[in-house]
């Protein structure tokens, strides 16, 4: 059994702290379960960390300089971003070096590479925290339910969005506003269009598909729509109708293909992810001998964050000596098995949608509008006409359709668009009812 186990830091902002301080604080604890002990030798960052004391640690201000430090076996990357960041994993790669990064626009868009590169050299390249910050979901994926045949999972997993959604809900916030706060928290992204956009879940999302179903990576396939269109009123008529909207990122086999999109949906008030507010992060996932299961907690963060990056630490020092071969794969299925799926182009995916538009409050405006829904081939599960606002002659109407083709419901939009009675744009949202 190895003695010492050392790592290398690369980064040491928000998450690179929090993971030194759990692996230092929780030092004895972490030893007696990784059966090691394990060190953190070097660090490389140019500005100090205030919450850290690294008295007696190696610095170097270029954190090249850990990943050809011949002491360190583990680097850890929680640089950010694809540059420097991937640079620094090819490098300790090459290196014949173990790694562990928080990093899923790096993973989401280059891991395919940077596995192929590992498996190479007989290295690991572990990710825990990219997704879902300090919920272990990608082991629970991964290991917990290798049993599986994976059918479907819808998650949370962006907390900025989440937070500007509850605050909406709860205090009729605006969403500029939110957003900002959120900034202030420092939940939200460098670039915060990254969360509100549906990008940052969409790293996430792509991640776990793979895990899930046995696939390459493939960013550039899903389907991103973002929360910045959505208003107080939709939050208002959702909650009437008994929903919630939430950003969901859902990835579902169906006999046609793999579905990978993030979108608003929204969800039937009494599911548990409807009740995940906040900052918070959930992820449920459909197994086929399991059934539901449901994995919650802190989506951001630096120590839960650190609390994730640090038990990839520990899985790779229990397995350090253990020949590649013979080591839990990095996409869960073995590299050669891994299938070329086709990923369902948005056009083809069938759900349910809510529909919003503003109509002239005049007789036979909505018997127009079902009469395009059903030439369309969609039936309408309800209809809400609100009271025209003093002094206006156009009112709110809302439709719940049941299930139909995302590529139907497009063209009816387009044709209720069209239409002389209807103002401005349809919102449209799609529902989920998560009951498998
Ligand atoms: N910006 C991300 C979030 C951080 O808000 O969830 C964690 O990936």
């Amino acid at each position: 059994m190895l003695k010492s186990v050392k790592v290398g830091i690369c980064g040491l902002g928000t998450v690179g702290g929090g993971t030194y301080n759990v692996l230092t604080r929780n030092k004895d604890e972490i030893c007696a379960r990784a059966g090691c002990e394990i060190v953190v030798s070097h660090i490389g960052e140019r500005i100090e960390n205030p919450n850290c004391d690294t008295t007696g640690v190696r610095m170097s201000a270029d954190a090249f300089e850990v990943v050809k430090d011949p002491e360190v076996d583990i680097v850890v990357e929680l640089i950010g971003g694809y540059g420097v960041a991937k640079e620094i994993v090819m490098q300790a790669i090459e290196n014949g070096k173990h790694v562990v990064t928080a990093n899923k626009a790096l993973i989401a868009v280059h891991g395919n590479e940077i596995f192929a590169a590992a498996q190479e050299k007989g290295v690991n390249v572990l990710f825990e925290a990219a997704v879902a910050g300090g919920i272990p979901i990608i082991k629970a994926i991964r290991e917990g339910l290798a049993a599986n045949r994976i059918d479907w999972l819808a998650g949370i997993i962006n907390g900025t969005g989440n937070f500007i959604l509850t605050e909406m809900r709860d205090r009729g916030r605006d969403f500029e506003d939110v957003l900002k706060e959120a900034q202030e928290l420092g939940y939200a992204e460098a670039d915060p269009t990254f969360d509100v956009e549906g990008i940052d879940a969409a790293h996430k999302l792509v991640i776990m598909a793979s895990l899930a179903f046995g696939i390459p990576l493939q960013f550039d396939k899903a389907y991103t729509e973002g929360i910045s269109r959505i208003s107080t009123q939709d939050v208002a008529y959702a909650e009437e109708l008994g929903y919630r909207i939430k950003h969901l990122g859902i990835t579902k086999r169906n006999p046609e293909g793999i579905e990978i999109r993030v979108h608003p949906t929204l969800i039937p008030e009494k599911r548990l992810l409807a009740n995940v507010n906040g900052v918070m992060n959930a992820v449920l996932v459909e197994g086929n001998a399991v059934g539901p299961t449901l994995y919650y907690g802190a989506g951001a963060g630096a120590e839960p964050t650190g609390s994730a990056v640090a038990a990839d630490v520990v899985d790779l020092a229990r397995t350090i000596s253990v020949d590649s071969t013979h080591r839990v794969p990095h996409l869960a299925f073995q590299s050669d098995k891994l299938t070329d799926e086709r990923i369902l182009p948005m056009d083809e995916v069938v759900t349910a949608y809510y529909l919003r538009l503003s109509a002239l409050d005049r007789p036979g405006v909505l018997s127009q509008l079902a009469q395009i829904i059903s030439d369309a081939g969609i039936s309408i599960e309800a209809l809400i006409q609100k009271e025209p606002l003093a002094g206006q002659d156009h009112v709110p109407v809302i439709m719940l359709t049941n299930l139909a083709q995302e590529k139907s419901v497009r063209e009816a939009v387009k044709l209720i668009e069209a239409l002389e009675s209807v103002e401005s744009e349809v919102t449209l949202i799609r529902v989920e009812s998560l009951d498998g």
